[in-house]
């Protein structure tokens, strides 16, 4: 079966499906990258994290376990690798695995981002991940893409397009299912 979805009104994760009308599905899904950092992986915090963007809305794509190593930190924060901080990013990105997701659903990269909060957790607002768990900029916990250009550099750098499934969930609070 086949789905129309019409925007439902911002802030408002849910979509009205209607079956009857076309028999093409209107993409309106964002897809986003995001990672759980080695600390956060070490402190049991990959279910509680995951759990936040699904209560926002958002589906879980692909999911991938990763210890990186240099060459993929350099790869992956290839604008990084001149900065001053980089060294000291490096060592932290390779010493443990990481959790790479692919995250769907409507404004999914600025969702994401809403949720990790700011990227110096001493700036981030009371309620996101880095707020409650990140103890420092390099080990903030959390990296999200920050437009839609990253996300699909970011995307393509960790998954192949057929590791991706993108898909809406069903609701519990849907408006209408027809
Ligand atoms: P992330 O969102 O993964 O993107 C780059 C990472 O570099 C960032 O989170 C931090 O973990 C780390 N970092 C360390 N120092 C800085 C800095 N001064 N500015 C930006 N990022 C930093």
């Amino acid at each position: 079966m086949t789905f129309i979805i019409l925007k439902s009104e911002f802030r408002n994760p849910n979509y009205i499906y209607i079956s009857h009308i076309l028999k093409q599905k209107v993409p309106t899904m964002e897809m986003t990258f995001a990672m759980i950092k080695p600390n956060a992986v070490k402190s049991g915090l990959i279910g509680r994290i995951i759990d936040r963007y699904i209560a926002a809305g958002l589906s879980v794509c692909a999911v991938k376990m990763h210890q990186m190593t240099s060459a993929d930190a350099r790869g992956f924060y290839a604008e990084h690798v001149e900065k001053p901080f980089f060294p000291e990013l490096e060592a932290y990105m390779t010493k443990g695995p990481s959790v790479m997701l692919a995250l769907g659903g409507e404004n999914a990269i600025a969702k994401v981002r809403a949720i990790n909060g700011a990227t110096n957790p001493a700036k981030a607002e009371p309620g996101t991940l880095r707020y409650d768990f990140a103890p420092s900029m390099t080990e903030n916990v959390v990296h999200s893409s920050d437009s839609p250009e990253s996300a699909k550099r970011e995307l393509d750098f960790w998954f192949k397009e057929d590791e991706r499934y993108a898909y809406e969930m069903p609701s519990l609070k849907a408006c209408c299912v027809l």
